[in-house]
């Protein structure tokens, strides 16, 4: 993503912004690699936030611009059908529990219409890490938003909390809905598997081995 082809993507419009930030602490430590402090910087992030302690190991050797793949190998948010998410994440070796458990993550966060065209949050406290994504998708009455943005849905009651298409499909698909409903009762389980699949996520194409070290860093306010 540090080069043309790939930051450009649509469904990376608006990371420019943390790339830029991250520039900063490389300007200060050029000798870690990009890989490896964008996702030391996501571990942060999770945990300061009040996440699970995600495993984190060094070593990751950055891309070049040819190494840029192809747009439209990420989610399309716009899909409401659980085939899509599936064909963009069996690729990457994830199962449908590990996809559910990678969306918790928008618990956090929320859509900008200059940057992916969506507006909102997903939950009302969109700066601490909790499993709130599920119990709001289920505990919720979704209908669409009437505006002029592209479709999104809306809580029923308040109408200040959102949903794309494609976070409808982990309730509508019934595969998707039952983990679902054990992140939505179970927040520890939430942490645990979150915290597994993102170490998974954050190591696709790395060959660590078994002796590279683990790092499990505390919160600074632990
Ligand atoms: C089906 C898969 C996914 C789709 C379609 C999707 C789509 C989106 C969209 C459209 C936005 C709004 C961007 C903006 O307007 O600024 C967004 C934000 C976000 N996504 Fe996802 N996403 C997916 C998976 C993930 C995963 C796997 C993670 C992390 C594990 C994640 C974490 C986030 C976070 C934290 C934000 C908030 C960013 C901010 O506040 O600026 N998403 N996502």
């Amino acid at each position: 993503m540090r080069f043309k082809p790939e930051a450009g993507h649509g469904a990376n419009n608006g990371l420019g912004i943390a790339r830029e930030r991250l520039n900063r602490i490389k300007d200060q430590f050029p000798e870690i690699s990009y890989g490896d402090l964008w996702t030391l910087a996501g571990v942060a992030a999770i945990q300061e936030a009040g996440g699970p302690t995600i495993n984190w190991r060094a070593g990751r050797i950055d891309g070049q611009e040819t190494d840029s793949p192809p747009e439209g190998r990420l989610p399309d948010a716009s899909r409401p059908d659980g085939k899509h998410s599936r064909d963009i994440f069996y690729k990457m070796g994830f199962n449908d529990q590990e996809i559910v458990a990678l969306l918790g993550a928008h618990a956090m966060g929320r859509c900008h219409p200059d940057r992916s065209g969506f507006d909102g949050p997903w939950t009302a406290s969109p700066t601490v890490f909790t499993n709130t994504f599920y119990t709001e998708l289920l505990g919720r009455k979704w209908v669409e938003r009437k505006w002029s943005g592209p479709k999104q849905f809306e809580d029923k009651e308040s109408k200040s909390l959102m949903m794309l298409p494609a976070d409808m499909a982990m309730s509508t698909d019934k595969e998707f809905r039952k983990w679902v409903e054990v992140y939505a009762k179970d927040e520890k389980k939430f942490f645990e598997d979150f915290a597994k699949v993102t170490q998974k996520l954050f190591e696709l194409g790395c060959n660590f081995d078994e002796k590279t070290k683990v790092y499990q860093f505390k919160p600074t306010n632990a």
